[in-house]
């Protein structure tokens, strides 16, 4: 009789994060922090208020700088240094994020929000704004179509000549998702999605984040929702004191004392 042999998970590290530490005066946010990200999982950093990990993604995503450590990313076959580039040079390699705060453009409208972010992909300059020609136009309508497309796989398709402040603050995350998928990133970091989401919103939230994965995307998800955290994740890092106190499977977070006595068992 045929039996099925499970396949192994081909297993490839897309991001190296050795030693990463950030000291704010005397205050060190983040210390010593070491993790591999595999491609395609979705690794979720956990841990109690003020633990660092908005700092970390900071760091990850060129808003800070490392105070010390190395970000390494493999792109195209090759490692490429994240540490010491700016914010906008990180994304054009491919890691986007959302933020904790909700940072959308207000007055804008929804399709707006979301075209913005796909500027990071066109090549139009100023002068192609300022005096547009065919070439810019024919980017402009694709800007506009890819947004589109963003905007139906996050489920605002409906919504996309509405201003930004008038929407509710689930469909704001929905938004900020969008704008950072428009950047077509390999690496999508949500901070603390689910926050202010009612229950209906963060089942949809999951499925949402599954979709993505299953495009292809590796997600770095920071989330206090430890129902979400527990169903989603491929693999968690907890901190506490911007230092990493566990990580593992969900199974071996859950059951690690130091992670229950940090932040579990409250
Ligand atoms: N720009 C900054 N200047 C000074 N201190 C900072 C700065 N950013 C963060 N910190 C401090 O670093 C520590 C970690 O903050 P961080 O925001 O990274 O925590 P967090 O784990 O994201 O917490 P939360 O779950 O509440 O969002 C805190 O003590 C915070 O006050
Ligand atoms: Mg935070």
């Amino acid at each position: 009789m045929f039996t099925e042999v499970p396949q192994a998970k081909s297993v490839m590290t897309l991001l190296t994060v050795q030693k990463l530490t950030k000291t704010f005066g005397g205050l060190t946010a983040v210390k010593d922090i070491s993790f591999e990200l595999e491609k395609n999982d979705i690794l979720s950093v956990i841990g109690p208020n003020g633990a660092g990990k908005t700092t970390l993604f900071n760091m990850l995503t060129g808003i800070y700088q490392p105070t010390e450590g190395q970000i390494v990313l493999q792109k195209d076959g090759k490692p490429c240094t994240l540490q010491g580039l700016k914010s906008h040079q990180i994304n054009q390699k491919g890691l986007a994020r959302t933020f904790q705060n909700i940072r959308l453009f207000n007055k804008m409208t929804v399709l707006e929000n979301v075209m913005v972010g796909r500027h990071v992909r066109t090549n139009n300059g100023l002068w192609a704004i300022l005096i547009p020609n065919q070439k810019a136009r024919i980017e402009e309508e694709e800007t506009i179509e890819q947004a589109m497309e963003k905007l139906e796989f996050v489920g605002l398709a409906d919504k996309v000549f509405i201003q930004a402040d008038s929407l509710s603050y689930g469909d704001q995350r929905r938004l900020e998702i969008a704008r950072a998928l428009a950047t077509d990133p390999t690496i999508l970091l949500l901070d603390e999605p689910a926050a202010g989401m009612n229950p209906q919103e963060k089942k949809q939230l999951i499925g949402l984040i599954r979709r993505i994965q299953e495009t292809g995307v590796t997600i770095i998800l920071i989330e206090h929702d430890m129902g979400l955290v527990m169903n989603i994740s491929d693999h968690i890092v907890v901190m506490n004191f911007g230092q990493k106190i566990c990580e593992g499977t969900p199974e071996v977070v859950r059951e690690n004392p130091e992670v229950i006595k940090a932040y579990l068992g409250a």
